[in-house]
């Protein structure tokens, strides 16, 4: 979900700073994180005026037209990706409280909501919706009232009170009519920052939320609760202690967050890959092909003695990290094990202090993610983070961070971040070979000039695409399309069904070619359209003849074969429908050129279909439950 908050003074509001537009402004940059109903609360005239609508935020913004708000200058947003309790106009936030005088926001799930809501109920409060969060008002509310006597000045300590009861992962937003220029917020284990401008201040899920307004960003910890107002922001413990957070400068332009003259954020996201790799690769090598990986703080002594590594991640950085795999284990000769995040942490995994576990994630804030490194530091594994969210959790709680340089990605599905993804991991491979002589310092200065000609090969599938755009429309009635491929060709094939799932809700499936034969081979029948992502003639010699094979195997089964393939490899012509070629370049960097193709293909086809390709239907682009 994400969370708007602010409280302006009245010379913001002279200068057109109303609290309902900035909430607006920042659900609407932060309408990614979820889009199953919008709503606002605003604190006016001795009241709360809030409206709510299931859908995406138009349909809030719609309702706020046909019965608007009073003029205020305290607010807060919810844009829901819901849990508990269906996508529906009740359970969209804010939910209220203290008879209708408290509003309350919420991202995360309480876990112990059911024995609030019974101990409630017996008091006599009563409910509307389904969801935890109307408990979580609904306790705010109470102790507020009951607890505390209503004493004006006292929704912090409500919110203090409330949270120490309250068990499970959320953020939290309240406003009172008693108190109207005061937001108070609570953390745990869900994203928050605050925000500081100049007689305002603001408080969202991510920077996004406020970016139009200020760069000046804090960084809030764990269990910590934060009360704003136009000239203050004051930060305690859930007791009440006085706690201190980290202030730091947003630097990416708001600018970089717009479609920039493209029809959706994903076809700009995928024409910013060239952009995307280049930044991540910048500064981190010098010219004799030496890596300077400064942000990796971990005694190289205890990188040295790393006899295994296990990278956690879920969903398409999942898939970034198995191709992290083939380049790691070739260049460190390091065992390494890919796994998605919420299944290494409940299945008492193999962990220890010569552990090096890598975790890859573009928000720095998935749930699932974040618990696995937790758990992995507990057991006493080093932490190395790839992440592309400034200041996010999961960075934050790791020994070390790899930034990729992607720039913000918006739509849901991830096409950049997965390039600056798999950049970054080569990176740290070929750190941890430089540092454990695995391999020549020649080879790593030849790898890395390979790297640096990635940009502008990508540059060329794009400038390209016309015929694989045109074919992707003519398949837009297609109900199942299987996609092969072999060693780092086998991740492209799993993260280009993905897209097509994601994206254009078809049955899309990603097999490792070689397997075929034991069992998806049985799927093909006349027509069925099967992508194959062909690695280098160049490369290992046996690898490319055992994947034209199964080209032909799929081929006499009636199959419609779509050949992603190097320039120059004419073996493939006189088996395929139709080849889209890539630049030449090494097998193990292959994945950066060939997953270009798919990411297109997808957004053409999604985009025939008529369908919003940047919030696609029961997604969220960053997951903050588990
Ligand atoms: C969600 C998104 C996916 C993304 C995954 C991991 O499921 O819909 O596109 O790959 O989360 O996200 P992360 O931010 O950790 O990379």
């Amino acid at each position: 979900c994400g969370i708007v908050g602010y409280v302006g003074n009245s010379s913001r509001k002279a200068a057109g700073h109303s609290a309902l537009d900035v909430v607006v402004e920042g659900l609407r940059r932060l309408e990614y994180r979820g889009y199953d109903s919008a709503g606002v609360a605003v604190v006016a005239d001795g009241a709360i005026s809030s409206r709510k609508k299931s859908g995406k935020l138009s349909n809030l913004i719609s309702e706020l037209e046909a019965n608007p708000v009073p003029e205020s200058l305290t607010g807060i947003g919810h844009t829901r990706w819901a849990t508990h309790g269906g996508p529906t106009d009740r359970n969209a936030h804010p939910h209220l409280s203290d008879g209708g005088r408290l509003a309350l926001i919420h991202n995360g799930i309480i876990e112990n909501f059911a024995e609030l809501k019974q101990e409630l109920l017996a008091k006599g409060v009563t409910f509307e919706s389904e969801t935890d969060t109307e408990v979580a008002a609904a306790l705010v509310g109470d102790i507020f009232r009951t607890q505390l006597n209503g004493d004006g000045g006292n929704l912090t300590e409500a919110m203090r009170l409330a949270c120490q009861r309250l068990e499970g992962a959320f953020t939290l937003l309240a406003v009172h009519a008693d108190q109207p220029d005061v937001v108070v917020a609570a953390r745990r284990n869900s994203p928050l920052v605050v925000g500081l401008g100049d007689g305002e201040n603001f408080l969202g899920s991510d920077v996004s939320g406020f970016i139009d307004y200020t760069r000046r960003a804090v960084e809030l910890g764990q269990d910590q609760i934060v009360t704003i107002t136009a000239d203050s922001v004051e930060i305690t413990d859930f007791f009440g202690a006085p706690a201190e957070g980290k202030e730091y400068h947003v630097d990416w332009d708001p600018a970089s967050a717009e479609k920039g003259g493209f029809n959706s954020f994903m076809e700009k996201e995928i024409h910013d890959q060239p952009d995307a790799v280049a930044q991540t690769l910048l500064g981190r090598s010098d010219l004799d092909g030496k890596l300077t990986l400064d942000e990796v703080r971990i005694d190289p002594e205890l990188l040295k003695q790393v006899d295994k590594i296990i990278v956690l991640a879920c969903g398409t950085a999942a898939y970034a990290g198995l191709v992290a795999k083939y380049a790691i284990e070739n260049w460190c000769r390091i065992p390494t094990e890919v796994e998605l995040a919420h299944e290494f942490r409940y299945r008492d995994p193999i962990v220890d202090s010569n552990t090096l576990v890598v975790s890859i994630s573009q928000s720095g804030e998935t749930m699932d993610t974040l618990m696995a490194v937790r758990y992995a530091r507990e057991q006493g594994a080093k932490t190395i983070s790839i992440c592309n969210t400034n200041g996010s959790t999961i960075p934050r709680e790791s020994d070390a961070v790899l930034y990729t340089h992607a720039g913000p990605e918006i739509a849901v599905a991830s096409t950049k971040a997965f390039l600056a993804q798999i950049t970054a991991a080569y990176l740290l491979g070929l750190y941890l070979a430089q540092l454990r002589g695995n391999i020549f310092s020649g080879q790593i200065k030849d790898v890395l000039a390979d790297l640096n000609k990635i940009p502008a090969k990508i540059q060329k599938i794009l400038d390209n695409a016309g015929p694989l755009r045109e074919l992707a429309r003519s398949m837009k009635d297609e109900k199942s399309v299987l996609f092969l491929g072999r060693h780092v060709g086998y991740p492209v094939a799993l993260e280009g069904a993905l897209k097509l799932k994601e994206i254009a809700y078809i049955h899309a499936e990603g097999f490792a070619a070689g397997e075929l034969k034991h069992g998806p081979i049985a799927l093909i029948d006349d027509g069925q359209p099967v992508f194959v992502v062909v690695p280098s003639p160049r490369g290992r010699d046996s690898l490319h003849s055992k994947v034209v094979s199964n080209i032909q195997e799929v081929r006499a089964r009636g199959a419609r074969t779509l050949v992603i393939a190097e320039e120059g490899d004419e073996s493939v012509k006189d088996y395929a429908e139709h080849v889209f070629y890539v630049p030449e370049t090494p097998t193990l960097l292959m994945p950066l050129l060939t997953t270009v193709p798919l990411q297109i293909f997808a957004a053409e086809l999604a985009g025939a279909k008529g369908y919003d390709v940047d919030q696609p239907r029961n997604l969220a682009k960053s997951v903050t439950v588990e």
